[in-house]
């Protein structure tokens, strides 16, 4: 996921989108572990000036998909408004913008990246807990004490230094979704970068090229170690030398500290100022550094928050986990949220990683988390020889009273997401994707057809909904948005809840609402979506003090770009699923690994919001797939 919608961040400031992939982009890995440090540099460029770049669509036909999308949403008299304003933009300064973001697109490689990366992440104000950082969970882990803990983070950071090491020694091969080869420059991303905060724009610390990161940092109540976990020999030290060192944080931690690292989850201003002060301090420059260059973090987690304790199954409680730490009175001190990666270890067996968004979307995260499953599953691992290593430096930082005071602000201020955040996890276990494609329907648009059609029986009126599509397929392409509701979607959804429509019309409609979804996906996987297209006409309005029209203005345009759902696939072959918070106060997220004959699922809504109930969502959920499995066996494709 898991990318902020900046119509939405404009509309409502409410929150950020994240999301993920999929069986997609599998690794292709040769068995022989490779022990040496290559540069990377190469990967960063070498890949993607083959690639083709990002289109700008003719405004003409984005106008005609948009016009169909906001069907859902507005009256015959409202849609004839949007319809005239259409045309007036199209033949006014829709056109002179037009012409100036292809300008735009024919300068620059991608015309959107940059501006996406500023827009939907480094401007967005708000935290990045629970607004934009997604959460992903590992399959649990059998264990019963504190040295099987530990023992399994040092196997897990052993898995991604291997990663790191595949990576670095270009054995991951460029990667396809159908015929097309996709964008790999993400990948160069996840591993050793680091968001900064920034009054009104954060900054981006990527991995330095010229001098290669050889530290994690590992915390353990609330402290910081920084851990060198390359030898001397250039590669990864032994999963033994590693459990060596973490059981020397461990035990050099015993006191809780302050627990700085919840300045993270503030508001991104406040953490600026925060940020600015601690600044002040070279001691704790020095700290700074470490974090934002280390490979990644590791948080060892103390006993469960109250309401991870209070979660209603244990998919849930490690989502709360990996989500948000469970606040003030669970591990979320133990953790730096503007790091890209950070895994978490919980006394319960709960693994996982929070991620911050920026950076790169879920396709390299996913594609990691694959890679350290089957790694820790491929038990015992062979021990490396001997080889020196130095002992983790524990970093402290300097706190000044004021600091403290910001400290105590951060700790209430985050308590209130946490409380307003409820999360519901869970694995169909009906049937998968195999039943879907037995049905000859695609997995992913039945998918998301359950979860308009569960939304449209809670709450009866169209739920806008986005989907993130990959444009990896464009040189450094990210996403763009698939509208999920349509006029299909509600007429499908009106005629299950039809007690006079026959099984054939429901499957009818079914069908029809699945190709139509299918439809937009394909658009949008070749950058022909709406969402994108506007914003770089927005964007490039801003830039050139234009006045932006009445057409973004209007019932149509603010309704259609009010996502209630903000949904993402994030497929894994292992028991693993993705989790994030709502776009906005009114909403649910739903992520989803959809896998051969089972879906797990993420869910949230917002506590404060009486309308809505992650749980009463799951269970409309269930009820949707069960209705449209009895659906389509009561019509076989030949009675169609
Ligand atoms: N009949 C039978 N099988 C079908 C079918 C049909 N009508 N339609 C599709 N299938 C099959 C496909 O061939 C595919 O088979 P495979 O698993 O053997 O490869 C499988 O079903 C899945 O296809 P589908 O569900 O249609 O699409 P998808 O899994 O490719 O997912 C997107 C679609 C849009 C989610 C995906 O393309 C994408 O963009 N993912 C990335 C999203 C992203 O970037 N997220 C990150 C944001 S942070």
């Amino acid at each position: 996921m898991f990318a902020q919608l900046f119509e939405v961040s404009m509309a409502t400031a409410s929150k950020a989108m994240a999301s993920y992939v999929s069986r997609s982009f599998a690794l292709k890995l040769p068995s022989k572990v490779c022990g040496s440090m290559a540069p990377n540099a190469r990967f960063f460029s070498q890949n993607s000036p083959q690639l083709p770049r990002l289109p700008v669509p003719p405004l003409k036909t984005t106008l005609e998909r948009y016009l169909r999308s906001v069907k859902p949403f507005v009256d015959e008299k409202e849609f004839k408004v949007t319809q005239a304003l259409a045309e007036k933009f199209s033949g006014g300064v829709g056109e002179k913008l037009q012409k100036l973001l292809e300008d735009r697109a024919k300068k620059t490689e991608n015309w959107l990246a940059d501006w996406w990366l500023n827009s939907a992440y480094l401007e967005f104000r708000a935290p990045v807990v629970v607004f934009s950082n997604p959460g992903l969970v590992f399959p649990r882990r059998q264990i019963s004490s504190r040295d099987e803990q530990v023992a399994h983070a040092s196997q897990v950071i052993s898995a991604a230094l291997d990663f790191k090491v595949r990576l670095d020694t270009n054995q991951i091969a460029q990667e396809k979704m159908g015929p097309h080869l996709l964008d790999m420059s993400q990948y160069f991303k996840v591993l050793g970068t680091c968001r900064i905060p920034a009054l009104k724009r954060d900054k981006l610390r990527l991995p330095d090229q010229n001098a290669p990161s050889t530290h994690i940092v590992v915390m353990h109540n609330n402290h910081f170690f920084k851990v060198n976990v390359y030898g001397d020999h250039g590669g990864p030290i032994s999963q033994g030398q590693i459990l060596a060192q973490l059981k020397d944080c461990v035990s050099n931690s015993k006191e809780t500290a302050p627990p700085v690292g919840i300045l993270t989850s503030e508001h991104r201003d406040n953490w600026a100022k925060a940020h600015e002060i601690l600044s002040q301090s070279a001691k704790n420059k020095a700290v700074f550094d470490a974090i934002e260059t280390c490979l990644f973090l590791v948080c060892i987690d103390g006993p469960p928050s109250p309401a991870e304790r209070a979660a209603p199954n244990k998919f849930t409680s490690a989502a709360l986990k990996m989500t948000h730490g469970g606040g003030s009175l669970g591990n979320s001190g133990n953790r730096w949220f503007d790091k890209t990666i950070q895994f978490v270890f919980g006394p319960d067996g709960e693994v996982g990683l929070t991620y911050e968004h920026s950076p790169a979307e879920g396709q390299p995260i996913a594609v990691m988390m694959d890679h350290i499953v089957n790694y820790c599953a491929q038990q015992p691992r062979p021990q490396q020889p001997a080889i020196k290593f130095a002992k983790p430096l524990k970093l402290q930082f300097e706190v000044k009273s004021e600091v403290s005071g910001l400290i105590e602000q951060a700790k209430t201020n985050l308590d209130k997401l946490v409380d307003d955040l409820e999360m519901y996890s869970f694995a169909y276990t009906g049937y998968g994707k195999e039943y879907i494609k037995s049905q000859k329907l695609s997995p992913d648009s039945y998918v998301q057809m359950a979860i308009q059609y569960a939304f449209y029986r809670l709450h009866n009126v169209p739920g806008a909904h986005y989907e993130s599509a990959a444009t990896r397929r464009f040189i450094h392409g990210r996403t763009e948005t698939i509208r999920s509701c349509s006029s299909e979607s509600i007429k499908f959804a009106q005629t299950m809840l039809d007690g006079g429509a026959s099984a054939n019309e429901k499957a009818s409609t079914l069908r029809s609402a699945i190709k139509a979804h299918k439809d937009y996906a394909t658009l949008a996987l070749a950058g022909e979506g709406v969402d994108r297209h506007f914003l770089g006409l927005r964007l490039i309005a801003t830039e050139n003090q234009i006045e932006l029209p009445e057409f973004f203005k209007d019932a149509a345009f603010t309704r259609s770009s009010y996502m209630r759902l903000s949904t993402s696939q994030v497929a894994g072959r292992s028991e693993s699923f993705m989790c994030y918070g709502p776009l906005v106060p009114d909403g649910y997220a739903c992520c989803y690994n959809p896998r051969a004959n089972d879906i797990i699922f993420g869910t949230s809504a917002h506590n404060s919001c009486s309308e809505t109930s992650a749980r009463n969502f799951a269970s409309a959920l269930e009820e949707s797939f069960t209705d449209m499995q009895r659906i389509l066996n009561l019509s076989p494709l030949a009675k169609l």
